[in-house]
């Protein structure tokens, strides 16, 4: 079995077989200093955390992430709370950076003996369609080389070499949501006990935990802006103003020790199978970083493979493999409906045509539903953390 890429996706997986006494390598373009450095998600959801449990790879979380359950919303109308650990299906969040999370993953299969190979960048898929597939890949030293595998699982992200091997036919259906983010990481302690989203005229602002030292902030701006355009103290004046701060209490500032620039993109590639190779994770589908289910997906995905290929390579029972794909996008439409949803409650076109008011008010009467209606708080709640 070859894995391409060493994120949640490919690490997950590569653990699960390695488990089973699969052999199995994996591939990465990166460092391995990279990838554990690497600040990306951070909220997982209860079902994830199940998963992992279920695979001995929770120890780290438990250990070091923080039980989270609230989220606030500031908005024009004013501030409100849901406690949404206490609603829908009662589950909270587990607040774990991911590097950390990668960290765990990468020690746990390493001492499983699970090979992985840094600095190894697969370049293409071919004949996935045989029984005896080929991944071609540049070694760190710049030297061509083969891997052949009977199955080949494509867990290297949105710009991954299976993404490029697939064959025409493949459908992408892609969204670009029309609003742009600067996602910031701040060497800061986080400014309030809860996720904060909030409504502004100007754009939208977030505020997210990661650890009691950092903290992501995220400031939507024009599309083009570079990530460097705004000094930091225009930045940190910025989220205080669209976070209300003067109202609110002040935001704890600190230095700025990330920052990317994130258009809001959703894709879903169809199918998630082609013969002998298999789409995971990100190189499965994108989904816009507005409700944090990218990670938990692609957790979710890597155990729905690799429970199918222990059944066929240990079992020679083949219908989990025929039914990947299916399962895996009932899945991942419902995340990325849900992520939709928030991406309209969270933002509006600026201007003040009759358009835009329209879009607005709609908007405004979204949030006072999920202000005021149990039944959306629960719906809501549901969706937020599950997947
Ligand atoms: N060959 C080998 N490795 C590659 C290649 C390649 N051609 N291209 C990319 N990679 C590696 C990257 O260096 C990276 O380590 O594949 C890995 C992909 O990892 P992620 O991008 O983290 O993707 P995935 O495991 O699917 O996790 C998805 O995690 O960060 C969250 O929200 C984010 O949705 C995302 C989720």
């Amino acid at each position: 079995m070859v894995v391409l890429g060493a994120g949640p996706a490919g690490l997950v997986l590569g653990n699960i077989l390695v488990d089973r006494g699969i052999d199995c390598v994996v591939l990465e373009r990166a460092e391995r200093t990279h990838v554990q450095t690497r600040a990306r998600a951070g909220f997982l959801a209860a079902n994830t955390v199940r998963i992992l449990e279920r695979h001995g790879l929770a120890d780290g979380l438990h250990r070091r992430g923080q039980l989270h359950s609230t989220c606030e919303f500031r908005t024009e109308d004013g501030r409100f709370r849901l406690d949404y650990g206490g609603l829908g299906q009662g589950e909270p969040h587990t607040v774990y950076p991911q590097q950390d999370l990668v960290t765990d993953l990468l020690t746990r299969f390493l001492d499983r003996g699970g090979q992985i190979r840094f600095g190894s960048e697969a370049v293409a898929v071919r004949a996935a369609d045989s029984e005896r597939p080929e991944v071609a890949v540049r070694e760190a030293d710049g030297r061509p080389a083969l891997w052949r595998a009977r199955y080949v699982a494509g867990c290297d992200g949105r710009h991954g070499a299976a993404r490029r091997s697939l064959p025409a036919g493949t459908v992408r259906h892609h969204r670009d949501h029309g609003v742009t983010w600067l996602g910031l990481l701040a060497e800061a302690p986080p400014s309030l006990d809860a996720v904060g989203y909030a409504v502004h005229e100007r754009g939208f602002a977030g505020h997210m935990a990661r650890t009691s030292e950092v903290t992501r902030y995220y400031l939507q701006c024009e599309r083009g802006t570079p990530a460097d355009a705004w000094s930091e103290e225009r930045i940190w004046d910025e989220l205080e103003l669209r976070m209300r701060a003067r109202t609110y209490g002040p935001l704890h500032r600190g230095r700025l020790v990330q920052r990317s620039v994130v258009d809001l993109e959703s894709d879903v590639l169809e199918p998630l199978r082609h013969g002998a190779l298999f789409l995971v994770g990100d190189a499965a589908g994108l989904i816009s970083p507005s409700a944090a289910k990218g990670a938990n997906l692609a957790v979710l995905e890597a155990e729905v493979l690799g429970r199918a290929l222990i059944d066929d390579l240990v079992v020679g029972d083949s219908k989990g493999l025929d039914a990947y794909s299916a399962r895996c996008l009932t899945h991942i439409w419902r995340a990325q409906e849900f992520s939709h949803w928030m991406i309209g409650l969270l933002h509006g076109p600026s201007g003040a045509d009759g358009e835009s008011l329209f879009h607005n008010s709609l908007r405004r009467s979204r949030l006072t539903s999920l202000r005021t209606s149990r039944s959306q708080q629960d719906w809501f709640a549901e969706h937020y953390v599950g997947v």
